[in-house]
């Protein structure tokens, strides 16, 4: 038996020094949680490090070892995450992984493998950073039938947003901000475009129902084109633009999507501001269960990580990690999603018209005829001489009507300007 839990960290990048800094400073509170004291025993990355005691160059090393009893993986990406973790799951070790984009592209062999070995995989980081939500979703809402989960899962798209929204800046400026404040990646496409949202939102539909929810399952659009014009004027509607991860059990499937959507000014989700995140879930018992906290930032997602090595590092002492699968994958469990067509909800519109006589029926007209109903309309004051703009609030409609109108009404050079604009309103 080891004197200490022997950690092997492959990738030492923000979130890894952060880790080791935590595990240093946070020793007692560890010792007194698992009654061993945990320590980083080596280190690889691909770079050589400020702690060349600790350095591995080659990951397999780690792997190799049999004195490490868990893997901490935070290089990112799929390769070689995906091997590294399904290399150490087969070598007996446990797994602590931040890495949300090989968690959603690789379920059910990560899962799968893990149950084979009978060696446990935590991964409360991959998802809203510090926020407990894998464990609250997997542990705390265990007799949940779940009904619905609704998120803020992306700080760095966050910060933009809310930046938009109090300065009034577009999108570009707002962007240079988060990579200023150190929110944004040099290349932050992955957040942007929703993908982020969309990984983590996958992992989550997966816990929730128990069949692996896909990214290609999910109806995904980013905020890069979110002009600020409409963040101004649905501010005076009473609403802020949030990116939400969505997902709904209905009748017909899971209706799951991401995309910018409008809350309520007294919604929760519209206090949520910069880079925290925040996620609802909705049991059929619970009733609405609500999570906040950072989801981005060193030390956030750092603590997170440890918080698991620590978890993890209770079962590792009395030899039970594991024997008990965390996520139990079963192929036998066929989900239905949603076709994102069919999928229902209200929506904001904007349209710069022509100014002229009878060109609102048009548009009444071909909204009708795709039985999408109007709620308000209301005219802009942001007008010039031949054109004006025109903001319709629908009923809840279904979207590929919706979408069937929208084109006819594009294609009509007489009556718009240039493309109507649509957005969710989610609350
Ligand atoms: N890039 C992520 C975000 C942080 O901006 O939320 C890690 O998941």
């Amino acid at each position: 038996m080891n004197k200490y839990i022997n950690v092997g960290l492959v990738g030492y990048g923000t979130v890894g020094k952060g880790v080791v800094k935590i595990l240093e400073e946070n020793k007692k509170i560890a010792l007194r949680k698992v009654g061993k004291p945990i320590r980083i025993k080596s280190i690889c990355d691909l770079r050589s490090i400020d702690k060349p005691e600790l350095y591995v160059k080659n990951f397999k090393d780690i792997i190799k070892d049999p004195e490490i009893d868990l893997i901490v993986e935070l290089i990112g990406g799929y390769e070689p995450a995906r091997t590294i973790i399904i290399e150490a799951l087969k070598a007996g070790k446990n797994v602590v992984t931040a890495n949300k984009a090989v968690l959603a592209k690789y379920w059910d062999q990560i899962f799968t493998t893990a149950q084979d070995c009978q060696k446990s995989i935590y991964y409360e980081a991959s998802v809203g950073g510090v926020i407990p939500v894998v464990q609250g979703l997997s542990e705390g809402l265990a007799s949940e039938e779940i009904l619905e989960i609704k998120g803020i899962l992306n700080g760095t798209t966050n910060f933009i947003l809310s930046e938009m929204t109090k300065n009034g800046v577009n999108y570009e400026a707002a962007l240079k901000s988060a990579q200023n404040s150190g929110f944004a990646e040099a290349d932050p496409s992955f957040d942007v475009n929703g993908i982020d949202t969309a990984n983590k939102l996958a992992i989550l539909s997966s816990l929730a129902w128990g069949d692996w929810i896909k990214v290609k399952d999910i109806s995904v659009k980013g905020i890069s084109d979110l002009d600020i014009e409409d963040v101004l004027i649905t501010q005076n509607f009473g609403y802020d633009v949030k990116l939400i991860g969505s997902a709904e059990k209905t009748k017909d499937g899971i209706d799951l999507s991401v995309q910018p959507c409008l809350v309520n000014h007294d919604h929760a989700f519209a206090t949520v501001e910069n880079e925290y995140n925040a996620v609802m879930i909705t049991g059929k018992d619970s009733g609405d269960v609500l999570f906040y906290g950072k989801g981005a930032g060193q030390q956030p997602a750092a603590s997170a990580v440890v918080s698991d090595i620590i978890n993890l590092s209770k079962f590792i002492v009395t030899n039970t990690a594991g024997i008990v699968p965390d996520v139990v994958y079963d192929k036998r469990i066929k989900i239905k999603v949603l076709h994102s067509g069919k999928s229902k909800a209200s929506y904001y519109l904007r349209f710069s018209i022509l100014d002229k006589p009878g060109v609102l029926s048009k548009i009444s007209g071909i909204l009708g005829k795709f039985k999408v109903s109007i709620a308000s309309l209301t005219q802009s004051d942001i007008s010039d001489n031949d054109c004006a703009q025109i903001i319709i609030i629908t009923h809840k409609t279904c979207r590929e009507n919706l979408e069937k109108a929208l084109k006819q009404i594009n294609a009509t050079k007489s009556i718009v300007k240039s493309k109507v604009v649509k957005i969710k309103i989610e609350i």
